[in-house]
């Protein structure tokens, strides 16, 4: 991978990079080719990392096809593909971990210890590997993008971090990998999550709301649906530093986990 990146960066050709966990549905592939219209060259990355999944978490059941990954890449526009091995990122004796204070343990971070941790650890060392021009993330996972941005800026990483729209289904909900858990009944009542936003959204955006109102309106539309067995989080946060708004105006983060029988999910919205 470092030889491929080497040899087009030496004929100045850019490298837009799109890392992946795989199980590749239309939200990643749109990275993909936002990457391919900004970008000489895309290189994806599909590697299902331990270190972000808790003990108790789906790692062992995550979706993988490696087979149908290559071919969506490939008909998206991807040149390079790089399915690194876990013994070979987390080599015998690895002890360096990457922490962001402050934004890691908010939202998902309280549900998930030591998940961001994770995250901005193999994102560094994917950085350090692939050495891209620009690096795609999507909104749909708002956290991730905030740690990825810190640690992009706080360690002088020099990747430009682009992020891109959330791709949804025709209901609202937000494509993911572990969708795919849900049965048809549990298909059906993960539209409330982005039903549950939108309220909230045109709350705050009627300008007569208060945050209040408009959490009590997202909740209430999350917590009529029998199969959401719990709400983690609901409600509307500073979009920098992830803290609970407390009064309208300005941008605001609009956000959600919910699990519907075992499958966690999570969205948000900008307003
Ligand atoms: P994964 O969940 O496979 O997602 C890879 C990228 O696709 C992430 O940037 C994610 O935000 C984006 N994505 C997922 N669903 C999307 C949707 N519906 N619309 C737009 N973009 C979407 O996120 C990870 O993998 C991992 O944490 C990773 C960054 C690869 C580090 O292991």
């Amino acid at each position: 991978m470092r030889e491929t990146s080497r040899r087009h960066t030496a004929k100045d050709k850019s490298i837009g990079f799109v890392p992946t966990m795989g199980a590749l549905h239309d939200g990643h592939l749109s990275l993909i080719r936002r990457a391919k219209d900004e970008n000489d060259i895309v290189a994806a990355s599909v590697f299902v990392n331990p270190i972000q999944f808790g003990a108790d978490e789906d790692f062992d059941r995550y979706p993988r096809d490696i087979e149908g990954d290559r071919e969506k890449l490939e008909k998206s526009g991807a040149d390079v593909l790089f399915i690194p091995e876990a013994k070979m990122i987390y080599t015998d004796g690895f002890s360096t971990h990457v922490h962001v204070d402050a934004l890691s343990d908010k939202l998902c971070g309280a549900f998930r210890p030591g998940h961001f941790d994770g995250v901005a650890t193999v994102v560094c060392k994917l950085f350090n590997i692939v050495r891209p021009t620009r690096a795609y993330f999507g909104q749909k996972d708002f956290q991730q993008t905030v740690v990825i941005r810190r640690i992009t800026e706080d360690l002088n990483i020099g990747v430009d971090i682009v992020v891109c729209p959330t791709v949804r289904e025709y209901d609202g909900l937000a494509m993911s990998s572990r969708n795919a858990y849900l049965s048809p009944e549990e298909r059906k009542s993960a539209g409330a999550i982005y039903r549950a936003l939108q309220a909230a959204a045109a709350i705050l955006k009627s300008g007569s709301g208060t945050v209040s109102e408009s959490v009590s309106a997202m909740k209430s539309v999350l917590s009529a649906e029998p199969l959401i067995s719990e709400i983690q989080y609901s409600g509307i946060y500073d979009p920098l530093t992830l803290a609970e708004a407390v009064d309208a105006g300005k941008e605001k983060l609009i956000a959600a986990a919910v699990k519907i029988g075992r499958t966690r999910l999570i969205d948000n919205i900008l307003v």
